[in-house]
């Protein structure tokens, strides 16, 4: 058993050429990164992510019909020089550090929805023979500390082995997520012996899902090249992983952080009312119209 990682991530992979169907008919126009939870776009607390856990490059896998997400992170010079005639100082530098100097952005367009697997083998040039992350922008985690990304960075580069996001979740819904059957946990992780996509709940290993967090190895890019199609006709990135298990360490980690699954739409609105709660000029005005709006439709009686 070999590992060939010993370095530390400094590219990071977003998947963003999904149709976001279940959002129809926003999704229309809007594409499903760019939902805001309170005046974010998803995409960004995905970047944040990844630019706190020491990625300076970025790299989206897009299609055609995702130009809002690269205008996103374009300078807008025209608003920037309206707002400064404006005097409008505050709302300048939000608009001009979406992202901060010196990290790069890198589109790659996926012409076919062929699955997740053939979306980070679309990545392969621009990551080359390093270490590199992926992150699922749907997956938004909170986390009062450092990232989910960071913390798991850290325990890879320690390990010098790839690793997974991963939380328990209900037996029933094992058929939503990717699954993985591990050795003991220490130290938050635990090795991985198998990992299997979609599993019903009567054929899955556990009920430790996957979330959508990784830190893999190069190796990840031949193994993507010769994987045959898998669950839901798609070339699975999962199905690679358990490959790469036959000669490399692949670590799961139960990441510190509350997971929103904001490709749902109860995701979406936990979320939003997590962030509400916890924002700070927000939060005191968001409890009392929760509160209200719990008892005004009956949810809730007042004692
Ligand atoms: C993808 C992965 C799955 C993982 C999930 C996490 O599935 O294929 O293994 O558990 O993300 O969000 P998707 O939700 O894109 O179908």
């Amino acid at each position: 058993m070999t590992s060939t990682r010993t370095r530390r991530i400094r590219k990071a992979v977003f998947p963003v050429a999904g149709l976001g169907t279940r959002f129809l008919p926003a999704t229309k126009t809007v594409p499903k990164e760019m939902l805001p939870i309170i005046d974010k776009p998803l995409i960004q607390y995905a970047v944040d992510e990844a630019i706190e856990a020491g990625c300076d490059t970025l790299v989206f896998i897009t299609n055609r019909y995702k130009h809002a997400v690269a205008d996103y992170f374009d300078k807008a010079y025209e608003l920037e020089q309206k707002l400064e005639a404006a005097g409008k100082h505050e709302q300048l530098e939000l608009v001009r550090h979406v992202l901060p100097p010196g990290v790069k952005t890198i589109f790659v367009t996926q012409t076919e929805a062929l699955g997740l697997g053939h979306a980070v083998l679309c990545a392969k040039e621009v990551i080359g023979d390093e270490p590199f992350a992926v992150l699922l922008p749907d997956d938004l985690i909170w986390n009062r500390g450092p990232g989910a990304l960071k913390q798991m960075a850290d325990a890879a580069e320690e390990n010098s082995c790839s690793a997974i996001a991963v939380q328990d979740v209900p037996h029933e819904m094992t058929g939503s997520y990717g699954i993985v059957a591990t050795q003991d946990f220490a130290n938050r992780r635990g090795r991985i012996t198998r990992i299997v996509e979609k599993p019903k709940p009567e054929d899955a290993p556990s009920d430790l899902a996957v979330v959508g967090r990784y830190v893999l190895s190069p190796r990840i890019f031949e193994l993507l090249e010769t994987t045959t199609p898998g669950a839901g006709g798609e070339i699975q990135l999962t199905d690679a992983i358990q490959r790469l298990l036959e000669d490399e360490v692949v670590d799961a980690y139960r990441f510190r952080g509350t997971r929103f699954d904001c490709g749902t739409h109860i995701g979406l609105i936990e979320a939003t009312i997590r962030y509400a709660l916890d924002h700070e000029k927000l939060s005191d005005a968001a409890a009392d119209m929760m509160r209200n709006a719990l008892v005004e439709l009956g949810v809730v009686e007042i004692s």
